[in-house]
């Protein structure tokens, strides 16, 4: 074999085995629901910054809103794929069975809700806290919407 390409080729051999164990650790009930929740903690983290500023409890500061409005339009597309098939069970969780009957739903209300983060980011940039504060309630809504029916208390 050229010698230059030996490097390159067990470099390879590295990625893939690498991705073999990652994809090998997504499908593990326990991890996926870790996962899940992680995002969904620090989605929570984040609405949870931009309530205290909108009930004023908290300063308002428009680059901080910013900050937190656009963590959660990025976070909030990364929960659901650690929804996967056989992860009803495995670790402590609230998800309900529900999610994996009625699927189509549950990924209704997600796209919803994604959509709100991105009109609660357009908000945020605005500089607006009353368009901040109605944008961070529908956010909050559309996030109930979906724990009123897929998440158990
Ligand atoms: C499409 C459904 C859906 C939407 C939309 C949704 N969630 Fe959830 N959320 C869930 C489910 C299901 C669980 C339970 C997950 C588990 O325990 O495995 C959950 C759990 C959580 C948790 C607890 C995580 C933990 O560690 O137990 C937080 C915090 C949370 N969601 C915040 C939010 C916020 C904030 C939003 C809106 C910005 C949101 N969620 C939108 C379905 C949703």
């Amino acid at each position: 074999m050229n010698r230059h390409l030996v490097p390159a080729v067990s470099a390879l051999a590295v990625i893939v085995t690498f991705s073999a164990a990652a994809a090998a650790q997504e499908m593990k009930p326990d991890r996926a629901i870790k996962y899940r929740q992680g995002i969904l903690q620090a989605m929570g983290w984040n609405m949870g910054v931009l309530g205290a500023m909108v009930k004023g409890e908290i300063p308002y500061d428009k680059d901080k809103a910013v900050r937190s409005a656009t963590f959660i339009g990025e976070l909030a597309q990364m929960p659901f794929d650690g929804f996967v098939p056989g992860s009803e069970t495995g670790a402590p969780t609230k998800a309900k069975p529900d999610i994996w009957k009625e699927r189509a739903k549950f990924d209704k209300l997600a796209q919803a809700m994604q959509a709100e983060t991105l009109k609660l980011v357009a908000a945020a940039k605005t500089g607006d806290v009353a368009q901040l504060r109605t944008a961070a309630g529908a956010t909050g809504k559309a996030c109930s919407n979906c724990h009123d029916d897929f998440r158990n208390k």
